[in-house]
């Protein structure tokens, strides 16, 4: 019986959360990941030994290999009866991206093409995809809707996962793959990776360092909360079924020097705000128009962001101890 659930980077930030979400409701997974250095390595390792206390070793399998490793993908494939593949892996972060897009295209495009040619060839023929609010680029009309043209990524990221989008979309005309691809806004909560710009900040203002504000401080995002973000993509998960996309988002824009100002406020600590030159790549808004996600998936974001950095904060504290 195909019953296993093959998530690739299934160590970082999102899919740690999402895989010790599966093993609690009994799903058997699959993770995969090269723990590569993008971030310290020991934060992946202590990612999966917090989720290794909610499974057997019969329910829960840890692979390190690469997506771009054929022969490694096609080995798990041969092995494991697979029912679905959940496609977290990927370079992510919109400035590295300038520095080394040839990588991100590599990982982001030809590794998720590695996946579903071992979909194709061992039968399986449900996809769920982690694409990014980065599709949008510097699109003016707001909030973001999944029908709105995305021709134009702001940075080589961007253009990835929209690479990657369009290659699922030919893989599900050609082969009949059933496919989601969730548009993830700014996601933030425990273990969220350490360049970005929450983790960042909380870190910087703690130590009294300065913190770098790229413009104004006007720019604005859209904040996710990991334990939302879950529940959308489980929800994804057990109604993947023709081509689809959705935006998850918390769909209200917070500017940065809000941000900046809710943190002072949680932190009891005035930031030393150091203002710098627009980076390119950065867009000024990111906002997600859920009304489709709502709709289909039941997607209900629950945790403000006042509730959201007060969690995150909690946790940040925990682990300097
Ligand atoms: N965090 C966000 O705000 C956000 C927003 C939009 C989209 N996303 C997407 O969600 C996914 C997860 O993001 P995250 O924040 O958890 O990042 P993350 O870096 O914590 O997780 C990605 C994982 O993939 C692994 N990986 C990278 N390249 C690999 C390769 N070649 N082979 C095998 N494993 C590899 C990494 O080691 C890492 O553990 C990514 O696809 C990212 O682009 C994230």
């Amino acid at each position: 019986m195909k019953d296993w659930y093959f998530v690739t980077g299934g160590a970082g930030f999102i899919g740690s959360h999402l895989v010790k979400r599966l093993v609690k409701d009994g799903f058997k997974v699959l993770v995969i990941d090269n723990f590569n250095e993008d971030y310290p390595s020991f934060i992946k390792r202590a990612n999966i030994k917090e989720v290794k206390k909610y499974a057997s070793n019969d329910k829960l399998k840890i692979f390190e290999g690469d997506i771009l490793d054929i022969t490694f993908l096609e080995d798990i494939f041969n092995n494991f009866q697979i029912k679905q593949v959940i496609h977290l892996a990927a370079r992510a972060g919109v400035r590295r991206s300038l520095k080394f897009p040839r990588s991100y295209f590599e990982v982001n495009v030809i590794g998720t093409i590695n996946i579903l040619e071992c979909c194709k060839k061992f039968d399986v023929n449900e996809f769920v995809f982690a694409s990014s609010s980065s599709v949008y680029g510097g699109n003016k009309k707001v909030p973001f809707s999944e029908d709105d043209r995305v021709d134009t990524p702001a940075s080589p990221y961007g253009a990835s996962k929209k690479s990657a989008e369009l290659i699922l979309s030919t893989f599900h005309d050609l082969y009949g793959i059933n496919i989601t691809s969730l548009r993830f806004f700014t996601v933030y909560g425990p273990r969220q990776r350490p360049e970005m710009a929450i983790h960042k900040f909380v870190r910087l203002i703690s130590e009294d360092r300065n913190i770098p504000v790229f413009g104004d401080g006007t720019s604005g995002r859209d904040y996710t909360y990991i334990d939302d973000i879950i529940e959308g993509i489980v929800s994804a998960i057990k109604k993947v079924k023709g081509y689809k996309i959705y935006n998850l988002g918390d769909s209200r824009v917070v500017l940065l020097k809000e941000l900046i100002k809710m943190l002072e406020e949680l932190l009891h600590k005035k930031a030393k705000v150091e203002y710098l030159p627009y980076q390119s790549g950065d867009v000024a808004i990111t906002y997600a128009d859920i009304t489709k996600s709502k709709k289909d998936l039941g997607f209900e974001p629950k945790i403000k962001i006042e509730e959201g950095l007060k969690r995150f904060i909690d946790w940040f504290v925990q682990k300097e101890k």
